[in-house]
């Protein structure tokens, strides 16, 4: 047995998608409700779709009874302020499972290298069935920043960054690649992230919107790209040291983002 799993997907482990006319759309994510959820940064969250269709953002399997990242229930006081964004999150057909937007602080480079960390869609999720991967449809206009993608934490040799102006779209297999967001600016950042499941509903949308995973690295000079490995190292150093310190095993990958 093994997972469904979308072939576009397999290479690079991200794809691209058609960008989105937002400024067609009200900035609906101002409406919605956000709760304190502390995820690779500074960082509040809005869920539309949650585990039992509360505003909350507990992973699934954090739920009685746990179970995967499927199957989320959408909160009507939320999706009722955001029907666009609702709209968009069902539209590829794909079984949704947790389901808001996020709302990030500004974040250098280094810090956000810090922040990476792969996520933990799949959970209990059952071999045999789709596996769980991400939509991120970026909806405030971030022209100076970009998702930062890598397969291995700590190896610079294989990192793609992709640009986040308003209406990027993308479909990122974050249990995978390490990722996290470099947030250059002064006001937060907001996106729009959903869980999917794998299969023909998901690679019908995917080849809608020519989904590529060929995208040129947002372009970022040497010395900041230097200082921030030098910040990801001293800032993992110095929570090594904490934890030495309290005796306990480090923890690097987070898991609710
Ligand atoms: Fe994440």
């Amino acid at each position: 047995m093994a997972y469904i799993t979308s072939a576009a997907l397999a290479d690079k482990g991200f794809l691209v998608l058609d960008s989105y006319n937002q400024e067609l759309d009200p900035q609906e994510w101002l409406d919605i409700e956000y709760n304190d959820w502390k995820s690779s940064g500074d960082t509040r969250f809005a869920p539309l779709a949650s585990a039992k269709g509360e505003i909350e953002c507990n992973g699934f399997w954090n739920h009685v009874p746990p179970r995967t990242d499927k199957d989320g229930v959408w909160i009507d006081e939320q999706t009722a302020k955001a029907p666009n964004l609702t709209r968009r999150a069902q539209e590829p057909g794909a079984n949704v499972g947790r389901c808001r937007v996020i709302e990030l602080q500004p974040t250098p480079y280094g810090e956000c290298l810090y922040n990476l960390h792969q996520d933990d869609n799949n959970r209990l999720n059952p071999d045999g069935t789709g596996w769980v991967v991400r939509g991120f449809f970026n909806l405030t206009d971030d022209k100076d920043s970009y998702f930062v993608l890598r397969e291995n934490r700590t190896d610079p040799s294989v990192e793609y960054r992709i640009a986040l102006p308003a209406g990027a779209q993308l479909i990122v297999d974050t249990q995978r690649l390490w990722h996290a967001t470099t947030h250059n600016g002064t006001e937060p950042r907001y996106c729009l992230i959903t869980s999917w499941t794998s299969g023909p509903e998901l690679d019908a949308y995917i080849e809608k919107y020519h989904g590529t995973q060929d995208v040129e690295n947002y372009p970022v000079d040497q010395a900041i790209l230097d200082a921030g490995y030098e910040e990801q190292a001293r800032r993992d150093a110095a929570r090594a040291a904490y934890y030495a310190a309290k005796g306990q095993q480090e923890k690097i990958a987070m898991s609710e983002a």
